[in-house]
């Protein structure tokens, strides 16, 4: 009876084997239900050649800044035919390596993706750069309080645990919208979470503030906001 039962055996081996082979690795959705281990977005290092080349094409933030004094003449928008044509946040959102963790996770919830999918309504997207979200001490969706309440274990385990680690994602991701472009220099900025925000120029560079979060980059103007890459992340706690 031994033989039989060690073939199964090692056939049962070879399947799991070959199923943890060929699952895709890059897959850039975090996985839900969630994990404590970070998953594989967070692992992956960009390619830091291409997001090099890439950054080399973006206006250099000196030249954005320029645009922004005195407000630009009232363009009217008479082009609303064009609208289909031109492309929006949710079109290039995607395309950024350099930001491709959080464009990942602002796919995970419908209301966001909706928000920047909607030509009509104007956003700021605030994207923290891939290392920005890898370097944090804990997982963005995690909350130490969370910790406190449930213990180590219980936080996120289970339905509920599943759910909180969810709504923490989710918060985190709305944290880095602000409603509205133009964004200008000093204004009051709403996030999708509430939060209020404004930002200061310090010579050729941008902070948002509260938090003194350094701006990399525009990476993206299109007819419904702007992408702006951030150095670190907004209202972490
Ligand atoms: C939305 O953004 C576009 C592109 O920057 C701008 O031309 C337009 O005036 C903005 N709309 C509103 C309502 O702010």
């Amino acid at each position: 009876m031994q033989p039989p039962l060690l073939t199964a055996a090692l056939t049962l081996i070879l399947i799991i084997t070959l199923t943890l082979l060929t699952t895709p690795s890059t897959a850039l959705t975090p996985p839900f239900p969630l994990r404590k281990r970070l998953p594989r977005p967070f692992l992956s290092t960009p390619h830091l050649r291409h997001d090099l080349h890439l950054q080399d094409t973006q206006p250099t933030l000196k030249q954005w800044l320029s645009h922004q004094n005195p407000p630009m003449g009232n363009k009217m928008s008479s082009n609303n035919q064009n609208q289909n044509q031109n492309p929006i946040i949710s079109d290039v959102l995607p395309k950024n390596r350099l930001i491709n963790i959080f464009a990942s996770l602002t796919r995970q919830f419908d209301s966001i993706e909706s928000k920047l999918n909607d030509a009509t309504s104007n956003v700021t997207v605030l994207a923290p750069r891939n290392s920005a979200i890898q370097e944090l001490p804990r997982k963005p969706w995690e909350n130490p309080e969370d910790y406190e309440r449930f213990g180590e274990v219980g936080a996120y385990e289970g339905d509920e645990g599943q759910e909180r680690a969810k709504r923490n994602l989710e918060r985190f991701v709305q944290a880095h919208v602000v409603t509205g472009s133009p964004w200008r220099e000093g204004e009051e900025g709403r996030t999708l979470a509430g939060d209020r925000l404004r930002w200061e120029r310090v010579e050729d560079k941008i902070y948002i503030q509260p938090g003194n979060v350094e701006v990399d980059s525009i990476a993206e103007q299109v007819s419904n906001g702007e992408v702006w890459i951030l150095n670190g992340v907004i209202n972490y706690r």
